[in-house]
C-alpha cells in the first residue's frame, strides 16, 4: 500500500510539470506503458496477501482511473491551446482591400455574332451550323456554280490535298444553305441563320485571308422579295441604329435570282461622302436574293411548291464599322490591348 502512496505521490508531482502533448505521452508510457509503474502494481495484485488484496487492488484501480481522466483532459487542454494559437497565428486581416481578379471580356466578334444571333433567334430562325472544310460541291456547284464557272474567281480559297482536290476551306457560309436544305429530309419550311468562319485567299487592310460570316436562309410557300426587304431593313436598323436608311441596288449571284446588294448610309459622313464611302454616302453590307430555282432542285425542294430568301453579310464588316475599328487584321492579331477595349465593364 505505501508503495501504491508513494507512486501516487510521485505522480501528483509529475503531473504538474506536464506543458506539451510530447511530456505527456511519455507519462502515459512511464505510468501505464508496458513495464509501467502502474502496471507493475497491477501484475503485484496477485503476490499481495488474500486479506490485503481487494484494497489494494481498488487502490492500484483508482490510481489508474485518476491517471487516465487526468491525461484525457489533459490532452484535450493541450490539443486545445494547440488549435488556438494555430487560430490566432493564421488570422485574416479582413478590413485589408481584396486582391482585384483579372476577369476576362467577350472577343468584339463573339459579342457581335451573339447580337446577330439573340436578333435573328428572336424573330424565330434557329442557328445552324456547318463545317468549315466543305466539298466543292457544297461550296460551288449546289450553290449553281458549276466548275469552270467565273463566280470561282473572286472566291479563290485553300484547296486540301486529295486526290480529287475535292476538299476545300469554304469561301461563304452560303454552304450551310446546302447543308440544311439537304439535312431537312421532310423538304419543308425553313429558317435558319449559319455564323461562321471563312477562307479566301486575301490579304490587304480590308480583306483577311479568314473572316466571319453570317449566312440566312428562309425557305416556305409563297415567300416574296417584300419579306427580304423587311427583314433586312429590320436587320440594319436593329444593328446599327434605328436611324439607318437602308438601299437595295439590284446585283447578281449565281445562287440567287433576283439578286440584291444592300447598302447602308454612311455613318461616318452621314451621307456627305467621305473616305470610307468613297464619297458614294453608301456602305455595302449585304448580299441577298430570291433563292435560285435550281438551287432549290439541286437539294431537294420542289421549286414550284417552295420559294426562299438568302442572304450573307461579314460580321467583321460590321464590327469594324460599330466599333470603328480601322484594319481588319486587328480583329485577328490576338493583341491584349485591342480586346481589353471592350472590357465588359463598358457595356455592362
Ligand atoms: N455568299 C456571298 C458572298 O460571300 C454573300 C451572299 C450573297 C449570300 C447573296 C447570300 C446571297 O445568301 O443570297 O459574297
Amino acid at each position: 500500500m505505501e508503495k501504491i502512496e508513494e507512486i501516487k505521490k510521485l505522480l501528483e508531482e509529475e503531473k504538474d510539470t506536464i506543458c506539451d502533448l510530447k511530456q505527456l505521452n511519455e507519462l502515459k508510457v512511464k505510468y501505464l506503458g508496458k513495464k509501467g509503474l502502474i502496471t507493475e502494481l497491477n501484475s503485484q495484485i496477485k503476490e499481495v496477501p488474500k486479506e490485503e488484496r481487494k484494497e489494494f487492488g481498488s487502490r492500484v484501480n483508482e490510481v489508474r482511473c485518476d491517471f487516465l481522466s487526468f491525461y484525457e483532459e489533459k490532452r484535450k487542454e493541450l490539443e486545445d491551446a494547440l488549435l488556438n494559437e494555430k487560430l490566432e497565428k493564421e488570422t485574416i486581416d479582413i478590413s485589408l482591400p481584396a486582391k482585384k481578379v483579372k476577369r476576362g471580356s467577350l472577343h468584339p466578334m463573339t459579342r457581335i455574332t451573339e447580337e446577330f444571333e439573340d436578333l435573328f433567334v428572336s424573330m424565330g430562325y434557329t442557328v445552324f451550323s456547318g463545317p468549315e472544310i466543305e466539298t466543292d460541291e457544297n461550296c460551288f456547284q449546289k450553290l449553281n456554280i458549276p466548275l469552270g464557272h467565273p463566280a470561282r474567281d473572286s472566291q479563290d480559297t485553300f484547296y486540301l490535298k486529295d486526290e480529287f482536290e475535292r476538299f476545300l476551306l469554304r469561301t461563304q457560309t452560303s454552304t450551310a444553305q446546302v447543308r440544311a436544305m439537304e439535312e431537312n429530309l421532310d423538304k419543308g419550311p425553313l429558317r435558319i441563320v449559319c455564323p461562321g468562319k471563312v477562307y479566301r485567299r486575301d490579304d490587304d487592310a480590308t480583306h483577311s485571308h479568314q473572316f466571319m460570316q453570317i449566312e440566312g436562309l428562309v425557305i416556305d410557300e409563297g415567300v416574296s422579295m417584300a419579306d427580304l426587304k423587311g427583314t433586312l431593313e429590320l436587320f440594319c436598323k436593329k444593328i446599327l441604329g434605328e436611324k439607318t436608311s437602308v438601299r437595295f441596288r439590284p446585283s447578281f449571284f449565281p445562287f440567287t435570282e433576283p439578286s440584291v446588294e444592300v447598302d447602308v448610309n454612311c455613318f461616318k459622313c452621314q451621307g456627305k461622302g467621305c473616305s470610307l464611302c468613297k464619297d458614294t454616302g453608301w456602305i455595302e453590307v449585304l448580299g441577298a436574293g430570291m433563292v435560285h430555282p435550281n438551287v432549290l432542285e439541286m437539294c431537294g425542294y420542289d421549286s414550284k411548291k417552295y420559294q426562299g430568301f438568302a442572304f450573307g453579310t461579314g460580321i467583321d464588316r460590321f464590327a469594324m464599322f460599330k466599333y470603328n475599328i480601322p484594319d481588319i487584321r486587328t480583329i485577328y492579331g490576338n493583341d491584349i490591348r485591342f480586346i481589353k477595349q471592350f472590357d465588359r465593364k463598358d457595356s455592362e
